[in-house]
């Protein structure tokens, strides 16, 4: 699991009967040990910077499972690489590897291995036309495309990456698109339920989202952005905007 954060989202995936079965012992990866209590059976968690030259040997992984690292890859191309063919001088703790050389590519997936993404796009849409202009909603779709350019990591991926795992050289690449919305509006019970989760995914996260990259990349003061954070929290809880992403 690249970018770990979420105890329950490893736990879901860490006895996984997706899993296949060689793997023993699955790892987690992120950028500190950001949460407490985290000894699940079956998981380890490693300190890794998922942007760097990955250190691990050929054929190492089964399944690879990447989920919402929108704004955290500069290089999106080079980090499905890193999954698939690898072909630049291998980190030197490779080297004791008889079978790395620099000038033969090797995969850190085994052959018939797997890579899952999935990913949300950053940007709010309805389909009847109910998020108001100029409102806390369409604002911040600009605003995250933007935060992303300037801090030079994108946001919008989430369609982007069926090409960019296609052009790595994975084959048999499947995509699927669902509607997630935001807060309890829809009728669908479903929908509803996966609704209100986004809501409170929103509500707890909009301002670490939100603090730094708006200060830094946009000059907001903090009380700004929190004044921002409460006008999305507001228009969720209005109900009057049929917001959703696309996952
Ligand atoms: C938006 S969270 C997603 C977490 C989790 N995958 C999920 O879906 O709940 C992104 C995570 O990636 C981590 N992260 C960001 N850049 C990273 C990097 N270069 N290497 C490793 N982890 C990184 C962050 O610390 C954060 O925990």
């Amino acid at each position: 699991m690249v970018g770990y954060t979420n105890k329950a989202h490893s736990a879901a995936l860490a006895p996984s009967k997706r899993a296949p079965q060689r793997i023993g012992s699955p790892s987690s990866t992120d950028l500190a040990r950001i949460q407490d209590n985290i000894s699940l059976p079956n998981l380890h968690f490693e300190i890794d910077d998922y942007c760097s030259d990955w250190v691990y040997p050929p054929d190492h992984f089964d399944y690879i499972h990447v989920r919402r690292l929108y704004g955290t890859v500069g290089d999106w191309p080079e980090f499905y690489k890193e999954c698939y063919e690898y072909e630049k001088t291998p980190h030197p703790s490779l080297a004791s590897f008889d079978c790395i050389a620099d000038s033969m590519p090797y995969s850190h997936l085994a052959p018939g291995a797997f890579l899952e993404h999935t990913e949300t796009s950053v940007t709010l849409m309805s389909d009847d036309d109910s998020i108001p202009h100029g409102s806390a909603f369409q604002q911040s779709n600009a605003l995250a495309i933007v935060c992303g350019q300037r801090f030079g990591k994108p946001m919008a991926i989430q369609n982007r990456i069926k090409g960019w795992i296609t052009e790595a050289g994975f084959e048999d690449v499947v995509e699927e698109v669902f509607k997630w919305p935001l807060g309890d509006w829809p009728a669908d019970p479903k929908l509803k339920d996966i609704g209100r989760w986004n809501a409170t995914l929103w509500n707890l996260g909009i301002e670490g989202w939100s603090l730094r990259l708006l200060t830094q990349t946009h000059g907001w003061t903090a009380d700004e952005v929190r004044r921002w954070n409460k006008d999305i929290r507001n228009q969720i809880t209005a109900r009057k905007s049929h917001g959703y992403q696309l996952v």
